[in-house]
Parts: structure tokens; sequence; C-alpha cells
């Protein structure tokens, strides 16, 4: 007996509903709920008496449980494997999400490059295999335990993956897989909710790892955003501005390593090469010249970063001024100006500000709050910073300059790089070693940072 069910279900958050509903109750969207017809078979539900006889493997004893760290797999990419915290355990799905075009294809074929002893399986629901091997070519990879199989139905995904057994199965992409038991349209929540639970049901039971690719909606969520994450055991983005070739991977949740971890690439023409120095990469086109332009270090996951503040304040020809921040948060951006106007009197309200960090990467610590007030005062009065300074401090809405974490991790990053002036909080100074030529210049609020520092 075959029974049909019409539910509709919201495609942003997974919330089901009886009826259509205009909002959705649970996340707050609006239009979002699509219909989704299911078809119960009664003769498909398992009896008591029939689940008797199913061999229980998943159940252990703690004890008898490997480690999960012994059972990593470097995936030889450096950048990837520090965002994954030191390769991807075994049995474990990763999710990866970002716009089309920035690289998650390429990123997964060559993920396999120095995998030489481990059998690996692409599954691409997007491309033909023509095109992966043009691909491959491109990127001059050859391996011979690289299997491709351009499928989009589940069931022969799965039986192939019993077949050849691989270690690391990639899925490119997850919205194209559809799974014939589950009657609702390709592409709709509950297909992609349920394909990603056999995923995962087939990654712990066989204990091959999974990286799956999702593609994010125009809002910016990896479609389905919440049902995925919370599902997966990690979630990688991968981003960059449009018109730099700098890519950033960022953990975004990670059940095995820590999830502010970013892995930083270049696109080139021969695909994705590791960044290993970012402070010089991101440091390599300043303007030491130019006022407004401000060096800072933020801590990206386990390591000091440095980046270029870069400020633009002109006379605006609008009545509302134009403010607009670039890789910087814009109410941060806002605060910031206010707190400019309210301590030091520096009236902004007839200038437009534009605030940049440099090299098309995101910062979103306040411990370069100084180091963006500075550069955008030095735009203003057109007064240029020392090219060997380093400016460092969070700002209170008082004007008082707060104390940062990992201060001495930062100022050795910047110290290797040259920089000889080092300007942080005051209550950071007493806890540093004192270096050769490096001077701390201690500020307590944002009135004393100027005057020391423009
Ligand atoms: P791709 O990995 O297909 O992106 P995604 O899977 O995230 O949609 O990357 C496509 C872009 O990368 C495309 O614009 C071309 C560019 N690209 C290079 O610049 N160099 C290369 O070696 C490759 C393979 C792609
Ligand atoms: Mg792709």
């Amino acid at each position: 007996m075959v029974k049909t069910v019409t539910k509709y279900v919201c495609q942003n958050c997974g919330y089901i509903s009886v009826g259509w509903l205009g909002k959705c109750p649970e996340c707050g969207t609006w239009n979002s709920f699509t219909e989704e017809v299911t078809y119960i078979d009664k003769r498909k539900v398992n009896t008591r008496s029939k689940l008797k006889d199913i061999n229980i493997s998943n159940l252990t004893k703690l004890s008898e449980i490997n480690s999960l760290d012994e059972n990593r797999i470097r995936t030889g990419i450096d950048e990837l494997d520090r965002v994954l915290g030191g390769g991807v355990v075994r049995g474990s799905v990763v999710l990866i999400g970002g716009d089309p075009g920035i690289g998650k294809s390429t990123l997964m074929m060559q993920l396999s490059h120095k995998l030489v002893d481990k059998v690996v399986l692409y599954v691409s629901g997007e491309e033909s295999q023509t095109q992966i091997k043009l691909r491959s070519d491109r990127l001059g990879l050859g391996y011979d335990n690289f299997y491709v199989l351009t499928e989009t139905s589940f069931e022969i995904i799965a039986t192939v993956i019993e077949k050849i057994n691989p270690d690391l199965v990639i899925i490119d992409s997850i919205q194209t897989v559809y799974r014939n038991d589950v009657e609702s349209g390709p592409g709709s929540i509950t297909q992609l909710r349920e394909s990603t639970y056999a995923v995962i049901q087939i990654a712990k039971a066989r204990n091959v790892s999974f990286f799956i690719i999702g593609h994010i909606t125009k809002e910016g969520f990896i479609a389905g955003p919440k049902v995925l994450e919370h599902m997966v055991d990690t979630v990688l983005q991968f981003e960059g501005e449009g018109t730099h070739a700098y890519r950033i991977l960022r953990a975004v949740k990670n059940r095995f390593g820590s999830s502010n971890e970013i892995g930083i690439f270049e696109m080139t023409g021969s695909g994705l090469k590791e960044v290993k120095n970012p402070s010089e990469v991101f440091l390599s086109e300043r303007s030491e010249s130019n006022p407004g332009s401000v060096v800072s270090a933020s801590m990206e996951g386990s390591r000091p970063i440095l980046i270029e503040v870069q400020a633009l304040v002109s006379s605006s020809g609008y009545s509302v001024p134009q403010r607009t921040a670039t890789g910087f948060d814009y109410k941060r951006l806002a605060i910031l100006i206010a707190v400019l106007e309210k301590k030091i009197g520096l009236h902004l309200s007839k200038f437009d500000v534009f605030l940049n960090i440099a090299g098309g990467i995101r910062i979103d610590e306040p411990s370069i709050d100084l180091a963006a007030a500075v550069s955008i005062i030095s735009s203003f009065k057109e007064t240029k910073v020392d090219s060997d300074m380093l400016v460092l401090g969070e700002i209170g809405l008082a004007g008082e300059i707060r104390t940062i974490s990992f201060a001495e991790r930062r100022v050795q990053e910047a110290v290797k790089l040259g920089f000889k002036k080092i300007v942080l909080p005051e209550g950071n100074v007493k806890n540093l070693k004192t270096i050769n030529n490096v001077e701390y210049i201690p500020v307590k609020n944002i009135q004393d940072a100027i005057r020391l520092i423009l």
C-alpha cells in the first residue's frame, strides 16, 4: 500500500507545514515554502522481527575505538590540512561552500595530487568526464588511483563506493545528487537533506571520508544552509573578492579542529597555489608613501597575518556622505567614525569615507580598530604614517584603547618583516620582551594615539 503525503517545506530552514505559508514561522523568510510530495510504502517499513536479524556493527566499547588523530589523511595541501585541523579525519563529512567559479572543483581535483597510496573517487554531477580530464590536464595532474564518476543517482554512487572501496569520496555537488526513494524533486531541500544523511551513513559505516561541495544561494548561504551545517562534521567556506586572485578557505564549523583557522590560496593559470607567506603577500603592493595606509596584524586562527588598512577621506558631493567598508565590518566603521567625531573632534559629516583591507581578505577582528581609525585620520589630514610602524589596538566607545590577545605573536610577525615601531595598548606592553632596535609605543586612548603617531 502506497500512501502519498503532501507537505510544505521551507527551502531555507527545512521547517515543515501541512499547508502553504507566506512567511516561515521558524526562520522568518518570506515565500520560501514549496510543495513536496512523499510516498510512504507501508510494506517497506521495518518490522521488529526483521530488526532482530540486523547486524549491529556500530555498537562498540569506548576503549576499543581508535583515537581520531591517528586516523587523519593528510591531503598534501598544507593550507587545506591546516583548516581541517591537520588533515581530513577518516569517516568524516566535510561540506565546502562557495560562490560559483571560486575554485571549489579545482581545489578538490588538486586535493588528491599527493594521495598516491589512497583511492579517491570524484563524483561529478556537473561536468562531463572530458571536462574533468581537461581540467586535470590543465592542472598537470596524473594519478592512478583517481576514479571519476559522472553520476547523480545516489543509489549508483553508493554501489560504486561499495565496489571500489575508496578512502576518500568527493561529491561535486550535493545539489545534483538525488535519491530514488525520496520522491521530492531533485534540488529540493528534502532531497538535499536525505542525500546528505545517506552520505553521512556511508561515511560512518565504511569509515570513508567525504568532501561534499555545496552551492551558495543568492543570500550567501549554502543552499539548505542550517539543515546541512548541523548534519556534517566540518563546514568550510571558500571565499574571495571577484577581482583578486587570492582565495580564503575558512572553517565555519569543525568538529575535529579549531573553527577560526584559514587557508590562503592564489588562483593561477595552473590551478590554486598555496600562499605560504601571507603577510608578505598582503603587504606586497603597499602604498607606503601615501597617507591613509596603515599596517596592522590580525590573528587568523593560529597565525598572525600582517595586513594593510587603507582609508580614503574625500569631500562629499552628496547631502548624506558615503561610508564604504571592504573587508571590514560596516557597523564597526560607523562606530569608529562616531568615536573620532566625539573624542577628537574630527568632523566627517561632509566627507565620504572609504575603508579597505588590501588584498581582498576580510578581517573580523577588533584589534585592527586603531589601525582603521589612524588610517582615516591620516587620509583626512594628508599626513602619512611611518612605513615601519605597526598599529594594534581595539577602540572602546569612550575612545580608550583596549588590550588585545596574542600581542607577542603579532609583534614577532611584524618584526620578522622589518617593522621597528610598534604602537599597542598600554596594557599589552608590560608583558612583552624587549627586542633589539624595536620601539614599543604604548597608548591609552585615541587622543594619545593620534599625538604619538601623526
Ligand atoms: P572551479 O573550480 O570550476 O570553480 P567552482 O567549482 O567553485 O565553481 O574554478 C573555475 C574558475 O577558476 C574559472 O573561472 C577558471 C579558473 N581557473 C584558473 O584560473 N586556473 C585553473 O588552473 C583552473 C582549473 C581554473
Ligand atoms: Mg565546480
